[in-house]
């Protein structure tokens, strides 16, 4: 394997010195890039990309053609392709976000899922990740990822996306035990999907538990946290001579940040509600950052980004332990050229917080 040119992503996830605070986009390569919207046309519609593991890597790579400053490359694919290769027959309606053709509402439903394994079932995914790590050349490490077991199962029992969660909720209060059987599969499912993903050259993973702060708190410790501990626990650490950082990123956890420290991950992702100078002080020493700026923050004009990076870095404070990122995914209608001035002021405003 080639040796990385640019590890500062690494690094920092494992609070080693760096120069400048690295940075990448949670959805970089997605709709906002007129580039990413010709390959989409090309192959079709975006389950073509993902499946064609030469597609895959062609928009993985689009991003970090476009903008010299992104510190990591992310896996171009959906949490979804889980569920999918569960059986429940994924599709996307234009405009109208994922769907399944399959529901899942009964114990019966649960007992009757596979866990599918990870080359017989999801080998584009892996074959995408392989494709990925030799085109990058050592570029900039490679970030696998997969949804957490509880908002993986919140689209399988709603059907799609969802704004209340009802049926999933109704369904983790009157029958308990089916949800914590549902959940159980989805982490063992995510523990070996994730494992081949490392195996086939991820350098670093995260966990997308997209909805989990919509849970109680209580709620949140039983049906969501548990199980990432569980994946966290069963994951390959080190690969190639090199550790696999682990992130978990729980949108609307920034009120239970001591306890998802707890669970075993390297970094937390946070989203733009917390304080990232609170954050570091509530987690002390235990795990690196990720975040935290208001994606929409990417509509305002190249001044007032800068300021906003500005603000952020100065909100950390000194020292490594800190990944830059947006708070939540980039959204299709943000100008390309602002996410480049985003890009550009965390390198220059961050390297006086290093040594
Ligand atoms: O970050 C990256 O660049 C990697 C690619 C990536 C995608 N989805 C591509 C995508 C990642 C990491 C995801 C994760 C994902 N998918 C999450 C968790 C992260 C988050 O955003 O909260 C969730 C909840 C999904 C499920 C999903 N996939 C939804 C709700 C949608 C529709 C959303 C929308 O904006 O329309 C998708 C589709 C999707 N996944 C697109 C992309 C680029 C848009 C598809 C298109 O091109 O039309």
């Amino acid at each position: 394997m080639t040796a990385l040119k640019n590890d500062r992503f690494l690094r920092a996830l494992l609070k080693q010195p760096v120069d400048v605070t690295p940075v990448w986009m949670m959805r970089q390569a997605g709709r906002y890039l007129p580039e990413y919207r010709a390959s989409r046309a090309t192959a079709g519609d975006f389950m073509s990309l993902c499946m064609n593991p030469e597609f895959a890597c062609e928009v993985t790579l689009q991003p970090l053609d476009r903008y010299p400053q992104l510190d990591a490359a992310i896996l171009f694919s959906d949490i979804l392709t889980i569920p999918d290769a569960m059986g429940q027959g994924l599709y996307f309606e234009t405009g109208e976000g994922p769907r399944f053709k399959k529901v899942v509402s009964t114990l019966a439903d649960i007992e009757a899922l596979p866990i599918p394994d990870p080359h017989k079932d999801l080998g584009y995914v892996m074959d995408a990740v392989s494709t990925i790590r030799r085109e990058l050349n050592g570029r900039v490490p490679l970030i696998g990822f997969s949804g957490s077991p509880w908002t993986l199962a919140t689209y399988m029992v709603e059907g799609g996306s969802s704004k209340d969660f009802r049926k999933t909720k109704a369904m983790l209060y009157d029958n308990p035990q089916a949800m914590h059987l549902l959940l159980d599969k989805l982490a063992q499912s995510v523990t070996s999907y994730l494992n081949g993903q490392i195996m086939a050259g991820a350098q670093a993973v995260q966990i997308f538990d997209t909805w989990g702060g919509n849970l109680s708190a209580a709620a949140y410790q039983e049906f969501s946290l548990a199980y990432m501990r569980k994946i966290i626990s069963g994951l390959i650490r080190e690969h190639e001579g090199r550790k696999v950082p682990v992130i978990m990123f729980t949108k609307g956890g920034g009120l239970w940040l001591e306890s998802i420290a707890d669970a075993g991950a390297d970094a937390l992702g946070l989203d733009w509600t917390c304080d990232l100078g609170e954050a570091r002080r509530r987690v002390g020493n235990q795990v690196a950052l990720q975040g935290n700026m208001d994606p929409t923050v990417l509509y305002a004009k190249p001044e007032a980004i800068r300021t906003e990076v500005g603000r952020i870095l100065a909100s950390y404070g000194k020292g490594t332990g800190h990944v830059f990122n947006l708070g939540h995914g980039i959204t299709p209608e943000v100008n390309p050229e602002h996410a480049g001035a985003f890009l550009r002021a965390v390198h220059e405003l961050s390297a006086q917080y290093h040594e």
